[in-house]
């Protein structure tokens, strides 16, 4: 077994069709699939050193140590792993993320698809990207389609041991090579985990059986709208399962709410838009944050019409990118 010092890039993903709702806690097996557009550029890029001196893992996180709550999960990684490798030896682990200040952006989906690469390779593991997947969900469920660059399905998968659970690519980035805008919302108060609100949804959710049979629905019509590149049709789908998934939230109880007003201006901004011809639609995660999705052609203007909402803080523009790579280490 041979140890090294590993450096990996991982992108982050916005889900089209959404992840809400888990069938295993400890696991991250979703009820539903989904499906998912790689971002290009933005995400974490996490260096992993093994260390036979080390008496436990430590971690770094944009240069402060990770708390106990992410600790947990990055072990949990970690230890698949090392019984994967046959070692013993504990890590240092240092991850920055690309776009810090960036809110309505899953920063564990990049973090721990960057993890389960850097590390897997840093103890001598050459995995594939199905096997990259698994151990990414393992950290957080939407990681375990930041493997993959392009559009991205996540299967739910059946098996009570997570095995038929990972993300396959369904359309590579120069598929539909769009403009992804996110118009970022300051949001009010403490956000409230996706963990928590999935048990919130479940236990609590007046319409959580409906949402998890309409996102198998979507995850088919979202397909079909890819395959043909059409708008229209996408628009339906994402913005319709994006609404869907916020419904289930606020029925939720207690309800939770994770809109701002601007959040509300976004979506009413992109609507007009596409009613007067524009090629866009929205999507909203846990979170105030609106992500666009619109064709190249028609970004600048769109950008402006979402910058000049009140509320609206800043708007970051990216594309569909490529999946989890290694980066060579300098000198
Ligand atoms: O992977 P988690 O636990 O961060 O959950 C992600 C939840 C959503 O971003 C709201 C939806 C999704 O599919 O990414």
């Amino acid at each position: 077994m041979s140890l090294q010092r590993v450096t990996a890039f991982a992108p982050s993903n916005i889900a089209l069709t959404k992840y809400w709702g888990k069938r295993d806690h400890t696991l991250n097996l979703p009820l539903a699939s989904s499906i998912s557009v790689t971002l290009s550029e933005l995400g974490s890029l996490t260096v992993c050193a093994p260390e036979p001196g080390l008496s436990h893992d430590v971690m770094a996180v944009d240069d402060r140590p990770l708390d106990d709550a992410g600790m947990i999960k990055v072990r949990r990684v970690l230890g698949i792993i090392r019984e994967m490798a046959g070692s013993d030896v504990h890590a240092g682990l240092n991850s920055i993320n690309t776009v810090p200040t960036a809110r309505g952006l899953a920063s564990s989906a990049s973090a721990f698809a960057a993890l389960a690469m850097a590390a897997s390779h840093a103890y001598g593991l050459d995995l594939d990207k199905a096997t990259l997947s698994r151990l990414a969900r393992t950290g957080s469920g939407s990681a375990s389609r930041s493997i993959h660059g392009g559009f991205v399905q996540w299967e739910c998968g059946q098996k009570a041991d997570g095995s038929d659970s990972e993300a396959r690519q369904l359309f590579a980035a120069d598929h539909w090579p769009l403009t992804i805008l996110v118009a970022q919302v300051r949001d009010g108060k403490k956000k409230v985990s996706s963990t928590s609100g999935m048990r919130m949804a479940a236990s609590d959710s007046l319409t959580f059986r409906g949402w998890i049979e309409q996102c198998e629905k979507d995850v088919i019509a979202c397909q079909a709208a890819l395959a043909a590149k059409d708008m229209e049709r996408l628009a339906d789908v994402v913005e319709g399962n994006a609404m869907a998934m916020h419904g289930t939230m606020m029925a939720s109880r207690p309800p939770l709410l994770y809109w701002q007003p601007a959040t509300v201006g976004v979506i009413h901004t992109v609507r007009n838009l596409r009613a007067e011809g524009t090629a866009c639609c929205f999507t909203i995660d846990a979170g105030s944050s609106v992500v666009v999705l619109v064709e190249p052609s028609d970004a600048g203007p769109v950008a402006e019409a979402l910058a000049a909402i009140d509320g609206v803080e800043t708007v970051l523009q990216t594309r569909v990118g490529e999946g989890a790579r290694l980066v060579p280490e300098r000198g």
